[in-house]
């Protein structure tokens, strides 16, 4: 096991990515505290999921656009566990719209719920890293590379959370901190479930791999990212997208 004794914070683990990371973090010997918006049972499942795998686990919640409450769910962390060695800022939310319906609600709130969330978690938790430093992980999304019609504004709001990584992975490096994200292609998850059949055909079509992607598949990713092996590796953002982007 990579990560035993490991303590790990997964923002949106009570369900579809968040909650696969949880639970591989978990089965590497991490003490995971879940992170939710309002998902209760969801999250309380994935708990008693790691529980009865051998791990530990534990349900926490915030609204991770508020920096109160993001002061606040850290503190409560810190109290249960003390201290931070991982931090995964995995909440976020996807939200269609097509240039001339864009207005400012829906700029504040992909904004505030993907990118500044990630700004709070990373102020609040990284003070209570060890000395030796840790591990955070953010999600992004392919898109940012390359928006389709309708996600300018979400890939916008992605594409400042792998700036974040850049710049906070140099601000953090001295303190041993490698700062990473990864940019998942369609992924099957609630966030995609309304996804026309055409569309996900013509993403299955395009992917090398042939398929779109399971939420599985970022975990190990971020497990990856998470432990000693990836030591090497800061302020990147790893497509986890089966072949699927041409990056630039
Ligand atoms: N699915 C995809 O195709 C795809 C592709 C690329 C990137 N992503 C990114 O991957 C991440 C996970 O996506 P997913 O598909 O697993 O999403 P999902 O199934 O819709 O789950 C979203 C998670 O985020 C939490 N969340 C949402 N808003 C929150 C808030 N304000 N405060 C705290 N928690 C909040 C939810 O908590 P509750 O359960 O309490 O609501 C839930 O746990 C997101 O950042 C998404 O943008 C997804």
């Amino acid at each position: 096991m990579k990560l035993v004794n490991r303590i790990a914070v997964v923002t949106g683990g009570s369900r579809g990515i968040g909650a696969a990371i949880a639970r591989k973090l978990a089965a590497e010997g991490a003490i995971v505290a879940v992170v939710y918006q309002s998902g209760v049972d969801q999250a309380q499942s994935v708990v008693r999921a790691i529980r009865e795998a051998g791990g530990v686990a534990e349900a926490f919640a915030a609204d991770v656009a508020d920096a109160s409450a993001v002061r606040s769910v850290i503190a409560s962390i810190v109290a249960r566990f003390g201290r931070i060695d991982i931090l995964v800022n995995n909440a976020g939310i996807f939200e269609g719209r097509t240039f001339a319906d864009i207005d400012a609600d829906h700029v504040t709130r992909l904004f505030a719920v993907n990118m500044s969330s990630v700004l709070h978690m990373m102020q609040a938790a990284v003070p209570h890293f060890p000395p030796t430093g840790g591990r955070v992980v953010n999600v992004s999304t392919n898109l940012i590379y390359s928006p389709r019609p309708g996600t300018a504004i979400y890939a916008a709001s992605k594409a400042a959370v792998s700036v974040l990584t850049n710049g906070f992975a140099k601000e953090l490096g001295a303190r041993g901190i490698t700062v990473n994200a990864v940019a998942p292609s369609m992924t099957s998850t609630d966030m995609t479930a309304a996804t026309p059949d055409a569309r996900r055909q013509a993403v299955i079509a395009a992917t090398p791999a042939g398929r779109i992607g399971e939420p599985e598949d970022i975990a190990d990713v971020v497990v990856f990212l998470a432990s000693d092996e990836s030591r090497w590796i800061t302020g990147r953002t790893l497509l986890t997208d089966g072949g699927l982007t041409d990056s630039l």
